[in-house]
């Protein structure tokens, strides 16, 4: 049997020699995430995607990407400058990122040490996770109550000396909670010496941000995602705003070819249409109050949510009622083994038709598993 280390000692000095490679010891201990992403040839209600279409001015720019145009590296700057004018940003102040994923990545990788403590509440994106584990084993889960409200008071009295990134997302995934602004805003004027990173990747199905407080509040940064309204999460990308020094360290940790040519021929595009997205996000909000008026008359409890998908209470026929409506054509993400999520599973909200034929097979397919409260 191979032996990972050997001791050599000699006069002064007993030292390790490795004989197979070992990674990090944060990433042997970190978690991994394996989205289950296979045979999703059928309604898409299970990942918070735009169940639709992107604009189609996006889709006429697509058509015009030329064969040389692909043999060249991706240029960032120019669109970063063109996305930070769009939210009324200093350029120097964005960092346009692999979509949020990777902005979690970079803010972990470019401000964590291996002491240093990160602070969310739970349930919550896996991602911050991961992503935290990978640099530091201190992750400081705060968990909701049975309300799955975000616990404000029990998170604020958990920051610590050393917690160095916060990270909230508001609205949060999977229960669809938010944290006003003011909480956000005392989160990080109680920890200075901490990152506060707000997820704002469901922003436009809620209508408030901490944009404007973006340059005025040293240690917040704020993240968007082109995934979810914009329709645009098979290119990946993502935005990542704060005050242009700590924006500074994550652009240094970055890859300058972390976004790729297509996403950034495509990204102004896409802002310019807002007509586009605020549809969209009409299309979401009609769609989530119908659902959530079809749950009640179902006899359904969920979370009201804030975000492009809703949070149902199902309770031991979590399991069957995925599998029941899968059978339907229809994928729902069945959270249950979520901290605090026991019996819940999360359906999507998209455009108008998608909700009717998610609502329709709902109906059935507690029917066909027999479901009571
Ligand atoms: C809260 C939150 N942040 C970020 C993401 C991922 O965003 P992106 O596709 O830009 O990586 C998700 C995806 O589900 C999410 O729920």
């Amino acid at each position: 049997m191979i032996s990972a280390t050997k001791i050599v000692t000699n006069k002064t000095t007993a030292r390790q020699i490795l004989t197979q490679v070992v990674p990090r010891r944060a990433v042997l201990a970190m978690p991994e995430y394996y989205p289950p992403l296979a045979g999703r040839n059928a309604l898409r209600l299970d990942f918070n995607e735009n169940t639709f279409s992107p604009s189609p001015k996006v889709l006429e720019r697509l058509r015009q990407i030329t064969a040389e145009g692909l043999t060249k590296y991706p240029e960032r700057a120019g669109v970063e400058r063109i996305a930070a004018a769009h939210f009324g940003l200093a350029a120097d102040q964005v960092l346009l990122t692999n979509g949020v994923d990777e902005a979690i990545h970079l803010v972990c990788a470019a401000f964590l040490e291996e002491i240093d403590e990160v602070l969310i509440s739970t349930p919550t994106f896996f991602m911050f996770e991961v992503s935290a584990r990978m640099m530091t084993a201190h992750l400081m889960r705060v968990q909701t109550d049975a309300s799955l409200e975000f616990p404000y008071g029990r998170f604020l009295a958990a920051i610590t000396p050393q917690t160095k990134l916060i990270i909230v997302a508001s609205p949060n995934n999977p229960t669809g909670a938010v944290v006003s602004r003011e909480h956000l805003l005392n989160l990080c004027a109680a920890a200075p010496q901490a990152v506060v990173m707000v997820d704002e990747a469901y922003y436009h199905f809620f209508g408030e941000t901490l944009f404007a407080d973006v340059g005025k509040v040293p240690n917040l940064l704020v993240a968007r995602t082109f995934s979810k309204a914009y329709g645009l999460a098979n290119l990946r990308i993502g935005l990542l705003a704060g005050n242009a020094e700590l924006i500074k360290y994550v652009r240094k940790v970055s890859s300058p070819y972390n976004v790729n040519g297509v996403a950034l021929d495509c990204l102004p595009v896409a802002l310019a249409d807002e007509e586009y997205v605020y549809w969209y996000a009409a299309q979401v909000n009609a769609g989530r109050t119908r659902m959530m008026d079809g749950l009640r008359t179902l006899g359904v409890d969920f979370f009201p949510s804030h975000a492009n998908f809703v949070l149902m209470k199902i309770g031991i026929k979590h399991a069957e009622l995925v599998a029941a409506m899968r059978t339907h054509g229809v994928l729902l993400r069945d959270r249950s083994s979520d901290p605090g999520c026991d019996g819940y599973v999360r359906i999507t909200i998209g455009v108008e038709e998608h909700v009717t034929r998610g609502l329709a097979a709902l109906k059935e397919s507690l029917q066909e598993i027999g479901w009571a409260k």
